[in-house]
């Protein structure tokens, strides 16, 4: 059977970035030009080409503004304003530049909810209770004798009490993700202006869209109720609750649905259109309402539930038809297997480069922009490092669990520095990411990479690399692959063996199977003569149904396009 289509097609208008392709790039591990062991801009100038020639249309940099780097950038301390070590405004502007000379989009990581302990700002707020900043941050009285306990009973993302005490003014301040950094308040209109400003800063300047980091935290509830009990422990992409806490009273409050509104008139006040990604959580249901009632909201939301489904052809099918369900045109979907926060896909899969290329293909040719996390083309794997003497913040926060324990246990590790370590570019020492070889990383580079590297995955046209480059050359190339419906082809009794699917714009109709066995398939054709586009065999020139019966044969583990001839 195949699924009814509920929207008009002739009325079907898309927007450059609804069909774009993103790739993520973390500056601090991606290309190091001054041989200090830590990624910077002009590094990134120097592989603009390699972007180029892979095909990827969009580049998403998390954030790389002035910052003590206490969570590496996530703690801004300056919005308008390029951190020393990755360079300068100068050093921006022709990054900008040689992008849109390449036709490439520029996203920035965008902060809005918190800033840096060490941002003016803060210590203006947190110097006196009369200071004209007090009120850009949270600030109460405590509770019980004397205040000496925090005003309610929040906690944090990362867990613990949200509230850090100032003895010189004897209050409290709310922050919802680490000490370093504390939450705005967005009831100020000073600062909503101030933040709409610094967007506007940006885009003046011709930036093309953001990142909008844990938007779903920007408001809390103003009468600070308490929060609920909750039997949930570990975060998951379906649901807020954290660590035995509901987190009803500060993350997706109904203002923060409205302020995505209002995020979006100032971005609609550039022509031509720029986007918004929100990184939100939630079940895709209240994900949507960040999108606008009329779609007049954020342009799209992260949908994260690919990273925890497993290797499972009947899951993603039934996640696919959710999400086309939530949001069919013209809402605009995301796909997603990893980023700075996340373990490496190629990990979870056990380094099964097979299934690597079958999940990239169904990355690439679903409804939607899908974006890739640096080194993801290449398989990068994990890089196991001790919780004590992480960088990230957050690893050292749960250094005192034994960690094979915990991840034993929840299935990931607490250290971000697993999946953020310098990209593997060659053989050489420190895998070419820094021009100084006798310098130490930031991150240690991982030891694969004399076997996983970008200039050996070059040569070899059956590596990964080449599979995405193949991928994201056939979406260019065919409309239905960027702007075609998606119709789900359903087979029930066969659903763990393969997924398959069709895109569909006016005549064109692209056929998508993907062999989730590690067994031959025969699958009867869905049209006569069918032509192959991309397999992810490199060898595989045709489909030579003829010696099929009429079936088309899939390889164990293989996914394949094609369309009419
Ligand atoms: C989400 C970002 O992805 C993460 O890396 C960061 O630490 C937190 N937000 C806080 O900004």
């Amino acid at each position: 059977m195949i699924l009814q289509f509920d929207f008009n097609m002739s009325e079907w208008k898309y927007k450059w970035w609804q069909k774009t392709t993103v790739y993520q790039i973390y500056p601090r591990s991606f290309k190091d030009s001054t041989g200090n062991g830590i990624g910077d801009l002009q590094g990134i100038i120097s592989k603009l080409d390699y972007l180029e020639e892979l095909g990827v249309e969009t580049i998403w940099f998390s954030p790389f503004f002035d910052s003590p780097q206490q969570d590496h950038g996530y703690d801004v301390r300056d919005f308008r304003g390029i951190a020393p070590e990755y360079g300068t405004l100068k050093d921006f502007n022709q990054l900008l530049k040689e992008m849109h000379d390449r036709n490439m989009k520029m996203v920035l990581d965008f902060v809005l909810n918190h800033t840096s302990i060490d941002h003016p700002w803060f210590i203006e707020s947190a110097s006196s209770r009369d200071n004209p900043k007090r009120n850009w941050y949270i600030w109460r009285d405590g509770k019980k004798s004397g205040g000496k306990k925090p005003p309610n009973n929040w906690t944090t993302m990362t867990g613990g009490c949200a509230w850090l005490y100032y003895e010189n003014t004897d209050q409290w301040v709310y922050f919802h993700f680490l000490p370093s950094m504390i939450d705005l308040n967005y009831r100020n209109s000073e600062v909503k202006e101030e933040m709409f400003n610094t967007m506007r800063f940006w885009l003046d300047k011709g930036v093309d869209g953001f990142r909008l980091d844990i938007l779903h935290a920007i408001y809390e509830d103003e009468q600070l109720t308490n929060d609920k009990f909750s039997w949930t422990i570990i975060p998951s992409d379906k649901k807020v609750d954290t660590l035995f806490h509901k987190h009803k009273y500060d993350l997706n409050l109904p203002e923060t649905f409205d302020f995505a509104l209002e995020l979006r008139e100032v971005m609609d006040e550039y022509e031509p259109e720029r986007f918004l990604v929100g990184e939100v959580c939630g079940s895709i249901e209240e994900i949507k309402k960040y999108y606008g009632p009329n779609n007049n909201g954020l342009h799209m939301c992260f949908l994260f539930e690919f990273v925890s489904t497993p290797f499972d052809s009947k899951k993603y099918i039934s996640l696919i038809s959710r999400i086309e369900k939530a949001l069919p045109f013209p809402f605009t979907p995301t796909f997603v297997y990893g980023n700075h926060d996340i373990d490496r896909y190629i990990s979870l899969l056990k380094n099964n480069f097979l299934k690597a290329k079958i999940l990239a293909t169904m990355q690439l040719t679903l409804r939607g922009v899908p974006f890739i996390y640096y080194g993801e083309e290449i398989g990068m794997p994990n890089v196991r490092f001790k919780l004590k003497t992480s960088e990230d913040p957050i690893g050292r926060k749960f250094s005192w669990f034994p960690m094979p324990q915990l991840s034993r246990l929840i299935g990931f590790s607490l250290t971000r520095d697993r999946c953020r370590t310098p990209m593997q570019w060659n053989n050489e020492k420190n895998a070419g990411f820094s021009s100084n070889i006798e310098i130490e990383p930031w991150l240690k580079v991982s030891d694969t990479f004399e076997k996983i590297n970008v200039e050996k995955e070059q040569k070899n046209p059956a590596s990964l690399l080449n599979c995405y480059k193949r991928l994201l050359s056939v979406r260019k190339e065919n409309i239905a692959l960027q702007e075609g419906e998606l119709q789900l082809i359903k087979h029930e009794k066969l659903e763990k063996n393969y997924i398959s699917y069709i895109r569909r714009y006016k005549a064109q109709k692209i056929f998508i199977y993907l062999n989730f066995t590690k067994k031959e398939l025969l699958i009867q054709t869905p049209i006569e003569k069918p032509e192959l586009l991309f397999s992810t065999l490199s060898n595989r020139k045709a489909l030579d149904t003829e010696a099929y019966n009429g079936n088309i044969k899939l390889t164990p583990l293989e996914g394949i396009i094609f369309n009419k001839k």
